[in-house]
């Protein structure tokens, strides 16, 4: 199936069916994430279309006509963040994530980081196969505060993952 989805820039029509999918894969995080950090829905709908209008750049993975996956990728100047990735659960673990992952920063040229759960093993499973690894915990701190608008409890239960470009040197100052 990962072979056969076709990734796209998103629509705007296509924010419901994104949605769901985030709905549906967000499960996997009740009961890893700390207590106090779940809520349902994970993402609220305004808050996606707050994210595409912060300058998230959504691309979507299409198998037919129904969407199985979608994933973005930020612009924040010296850095670019991959951001909310998410893979329908039926279609997990087929490869869509990786084609996904690959399509998103393939479209810049700076170093890429990407914040994840602590707890989310799976995620950080994910991303260290495709090549990324670890920053420390104080470069984590520094990071998250520098590129992200997330809480301070997201901030401590958090962290980040970065590719061999930024862990080559290519750091932001
Ligand atoms: C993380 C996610 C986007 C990966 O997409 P995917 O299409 O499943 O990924 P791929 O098929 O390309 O890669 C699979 C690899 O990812 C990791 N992985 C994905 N799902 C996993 C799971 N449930 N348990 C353990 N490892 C998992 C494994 O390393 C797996 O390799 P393996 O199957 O050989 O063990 C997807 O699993 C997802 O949506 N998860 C829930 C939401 C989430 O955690 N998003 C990440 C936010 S930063």
């Amino acid at each position: 199936m990962g072979g056969l989805a076709m990734i796209r820039k998103c629509a705007a029509s296509d924010v419901a069916a994104m949605w769901t999918i985030i709905d549906a894969a967000a499960q996997a995080y009740r009961g890893a994430i700390p207590a106090d950090c779940w809520h349902e829905p994970y993402m609220p709908m305004e808050e996606l279309h707050a994210e595409i209008a912060a300058g998230v750049e959504f691309w979507v993975a299409e198998d037919g006509a129904r969407l199985v996956g979608l994933m973005g990728i930020q612009d924040k100047g010296d850095v670019a963040l991959v951001r909310h990735a998410y893979v329908a659960p039926a279609t997990q673990r087929s490869g869509v994530g990786t084609r996904l992952l690959r399509h998103v920063t393939a479209q810049v040229d700076k170093p890429i980081l990407i914040g994840t759960w602590a707890n989310a093993s799976w995620a950080i499973a994910f991303y260290l196969r495709n090549g990324y690894a670890l920053v420390t915990p104080a470069e984590k701190e520094r990071l998250l505060r520098a590129y992200w608008s997330i809480p301070a409890r997201q901030v401590e239960t958090s962290v980040v993952l970065a590719d061999a470009r930024w862990m080559a040197g290519a750091r932001g100052a």
